[in-house]
């Protein structure tokens, strides 16, 4: 049998900060509420003309230097992001040249806040079906540039950022099984309404912007992450107590805080990073994974379940033993 396992991770962050005091300044909103409502304190934003594949690029750096290996070892590129550098080639293919690999298969996968989830699902089946023996998933967003920094709704919300993992080929099981989801229907919920299809001028309209309704974007996400949870846990045979680490998306203290609770899992065994990076749609769930095997808080063995949840809406999960 073959299977994948995680060999390295990666994270980035860019270096310019702003914190909810800053945004005090300039939209009607408080510290405090978005504290309270959101458990967010600041969040990272590209610099002008830093791009998805800048960001992604450092990420994929790293993991490719933890897990030993040269960028010239990779032989599949799997991106997962909704704010990529062009319209095409695409990131992932941007990425490749840049470093210096040729030939693999390189492709992105859209599905806004789940993007990481669905491209590690398919870098997992492409390996354990013979197709490439190691990939760098990457989840990549610099999702400031579709934020419309004067609506209070959904301006607090959002930070930009990558994470990454080389996933390789192993007779020992690392990634257990993977689970993905979606449900169009919900599309007016959560979106950005504008694209090619719907012409440039649309594009640089003021519809190119994130449009949301929170408070029911918020409960189908409490309910979406409990219902994965269990299926990717009843699929696989395992008591939820089993489960060393939470590794959720971050979009809400509170919705992570209400997943954790279906999971009877005391929050010092959840990996929390939206406090000092906000949501960054598909690189959350990388970067809150790398943060903690960084710090020394997951280990070799340990069994994670990662969750996600976004616009679409996707949902998916993986159960993974480091
Ligand atoms: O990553 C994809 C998934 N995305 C999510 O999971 C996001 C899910 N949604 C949420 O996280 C929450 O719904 C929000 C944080 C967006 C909003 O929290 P809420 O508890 O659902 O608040 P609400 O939308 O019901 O708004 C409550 C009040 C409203 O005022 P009134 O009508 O009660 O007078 C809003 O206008 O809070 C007001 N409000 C704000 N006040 C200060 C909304 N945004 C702000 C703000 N600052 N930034």
């Amino acid at each position: 049998m073959i299977y994948s396992r995680i060999a390295g991770t990666g994270g980035y962050l860019p270096e310019k900060v702003v914190t909810n005091k800053e945004l005090e300044e300039t939209i009607e909103t408080s510290d405090e509420w978005i504290r309270e409502r959101t458990g967010i304190c600041r969040r990272h934003i590209a610099a002008e003309g830093e791009t998805c594949s800048d960001m992604g690029i450092i990420a994929a750096e790293k993991a490719i230097e933890m897990a030993g290996i040269e960028a010239t070892d990779v032989d599949l590129i799997v991106v997962g992001t909704t704010t990529p550098d062009k319209v095409f080639p695409s990131t992932a293919c941007i990425i490749q040249r840049r470093l210096g690999i040729k030939g693999s298969p390189a492709f992105d996968v859209q599905a806004a806040c789940s993007g990481f989830i669905y491209a590690l699902d398919l870098a997992d089946r492409i390996i354990r079906t013979g197709g490439a023996t190691t990939a760098l998933v990457i989840g990549s967003e610099a999702l400031s540039r579709v934020v419309n920094w004067e609506d209070r709704g959904t301006a607090v919300l959002f930070g930009d950022g990558a994470g990454a993992v080389v996933l390789t080929a192993s007779k020992e099981q690392g990634i257990i099984s993977t689970h993905m989801h979606a449900d169009g229907q919900y599309e007016e919920l959560l979106h950005v309404p504008a694209g090619i299809a719907s012409g440039y001028d649309t594009v640089r309209h003021e519809k190119a912007f994130i449009h949301m309704n929170g408070n029911a974007v918020f409960k189908r996400a409490v309910a979406a992450l409990g219902s994965i949870a269990k299926e990717t846990l009843a699929t696989n045979g395992i008591d939820k107590h089993e489960l060393d680490w939470l590794i959720p998306h971050q979009a809400n203290l509170r919705i992570i805080a209400a997943a954790a609770r279906k999971l009877d899992m005391p929050m010092d065994r959840v990996v929390v990073t939206v406090d000092e990076q906000a949501n960054t749609s598909s690189a959350s769930i990388p970067l809150a994974l790398d943060t903690a095997v960084r710090d020394g808080r997951i280990q070799r063995g340990h069994l994670l379940l990662l969750e996600a949840f976004g616009a679409g809406f996707t949902w998916g999960s993986a159960l993974i033993r480091y």
